[in-house]
């Protein structure tokens, strides 16, 4: 078993044997190994668990579509996830049908896939982290909220490696207006200028 196979085989265990919450299936991360540069999300949802691959929902389409605006391409990254499998939350509506809905991971099932993510970026062996939301942030990071780092060149002793803290693609649905598309749009050109730095 080659050394991805063998990370897959652990998520899969991990998934299998999870009782504390509702889960979802599990992806892998996707992309060159190794790779200079790596793009960290969140968990995957519906869209990722049924194509077995991270950002191919809506939020997928948002980041490459500013991923190809400062001429990068998904063949050129690598881009995986905090927390591998979907983490979900059923409620029961009125008229008793059940709906699935995504819920954030939480630190505990972050903490599941510590070794995971550490030997995926160990192989990946990227020069830049981008972390995309909070969630990642605080895995890589001491900041407590992307808003006080985002379009940032930061740099983690501990791993030797270059941050960029990025908000989550998601992010634009939430906030539907001019001021923080222009911001968003900015980071994306500041991670154009920082790659052209490292
Ligand atoms: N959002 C994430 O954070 N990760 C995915 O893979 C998809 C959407």
């Amino acid at each position: 078993m080659d050394a991805q196979e063998t990370l897959k085989e652990k998520i899969k265990i991990i998934t299998d044997n999870y009782e504390d919450e509702k889960i979802d299936g599990y992806i892998t991360g996707d992309g060159p190994i190794p790779c200079a540069i790596i793009f960290v999300g969140e968990a995957p949802g519906k869209n990722e668990i049924e194509k077995r691959k991270p950002f191919v929902g809506i939020a997928g389409k948002t980041f490459e579509k500013y991923l190809n605006t400062i001429d990068l391409s998904r063949d050129k990254i690598r881009i995986t996830n905090t927390c591998f499998f979907r983490p979900i939350k059923l409620k029961e509506n009125p008229s008793g049908r059940v709906t699935v809905s995504n819920r954030p991971p939480k630190s505990s099932e972050v903490e599941l896939f510590r070794n995971i993510l550490d030997e995926e970026i160990k192989l990946v062996n990227p020069r830049i982290i981008i972390t995309l939301g909070n969630i990642p942030l605080k895995r890589f990071t001491d900041f407590k909220s992307i808003g006080e780092c985002h379009g940032e060149l930061h740099f983690n002793e501990d791993m030797k490696r270059y941050i960029f803290p990025m908000y989550h693609p998601s992010s634009l649905t939430y906030n539907r207006n001019e001021k923080f598309l222009s911001m968003y749009e900015e980071d994306w050109n500041k991670l154009k200028a920082a790659l052209k730095n490292i």
